[in-house]
């Protein structure tokens, strides 16, 4: 039984400032929006042309598809430099699709560096960047789950993080459902050298009496939020002949202060 290691001191959204990203890394608050970040025919544009795009999916039995890749699909059966040496191939994916609408990496990137006083850039691995802002289109649910790199990916650069974001913006609302729900109990399991442990499919137990957060994903808006936090999205329904277009990237902290994204 996991004792809850609450830190927030406000459960709310914030706007983006130098101050809330360092709470925010600090898991003293619980998420930062950026309200209008894009236009409703912006959005429209990059949902159109992320449906035109070089769509995958996970297997066959899930219905999440996403254009890109995410580093921990390395994680377990796959080396490092073969990581590296598919980042060119995603990164041209989703530059086709921002070549079709508009780019949302970019300009959260620069969001970014407008209000750190500290280098924002891509993560890196012996010079080689990593994979960032993977697009998804789904309304479906994701089970309880953290994405903490200094325990997920140990032998990465970015396991040196010292702070783990994730971003996403939305393109398209679900008609209903679709939630995010961020549960403030930070993850810090047992870990045995040279194991990596499970960190999807968490216990309820590991949440049970932590305060929690919940946001709607409202189309044209940013959110960030600390994904050390274990965090589960609901159901959703789309609308007719529709899905939820999003794409997001995580941002850590490095112990120079520097902030990276990879996905
Ligand atoms: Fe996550």
């Amino acid at each position: 039984m996991k004792i809850s290691n609450a830190t927030w001191t406000s459960a709310e959204e914030h706007p983006l400032t130098a101050e809330n990203l360092r709470l925010l890394l600090d898991n003293r608050i619980a998420a930062i929006r950026i309200k209008g970040f894009a236009s409703p025919d912006e959005c429209h544009r990059f949902a159109a042309a992320a449906k035109q795009g070089n769509m995958q999916y996970y297997n066959v039995a899930d219905r999440i598809g996403y254009i890109g890749l995410a580093q921990f699909q390395y994680r377990w059966n796959r080396s490092k430099e073969e990581f590296l040496a598919d980042v060119p191939k995603a990164r041209a994916d989703v530059e086709q699709v921002f070549a079709n609408s508009f780019d949302p990496l970019a300009r959260v990137m620069q969001r970014l560096q407008a209000a750190w006083p500290y280098e924002v850039d891509f993560a890196r691995e012996d010079g080689q960047p990593y994979f960032a802002g993977i697009i998804r289109s789904t309304s479906d649910k994701i089970d309880l789950h953290v994405d903490w790199a200094p325990v997920n990916s140990p032998d990465y650069a970015i396991g040196a993080i010292d702070g783990q974001l994730g971003w996403n913006f939305f393109a398209e609302e679900l008609q209903s459902g679709g939630h995010t729900t961020v549960h403030n109990s930070p993850w810090d399991p047992a870990v045995t050298p040279g194991e990596i442990p499970k960190s999807y499919g968490l216990e309820r137990s590991l949440v049970e009496g932590a305060p929690s957060f919940k946001y709607r994903p409202t189309a044209g808006d940013v959110v960030i939020f600390n994904t050390r936090n274990p965090h589960e999205i609901a159901p959703g329904t789309a609308a007719p002949g529709g899905s939820r277009v999003s794409i997001g990237s995580f941002i850590g902290r490095m112990p120079d202060k520097r902030l990276v994204l990879w996905a």
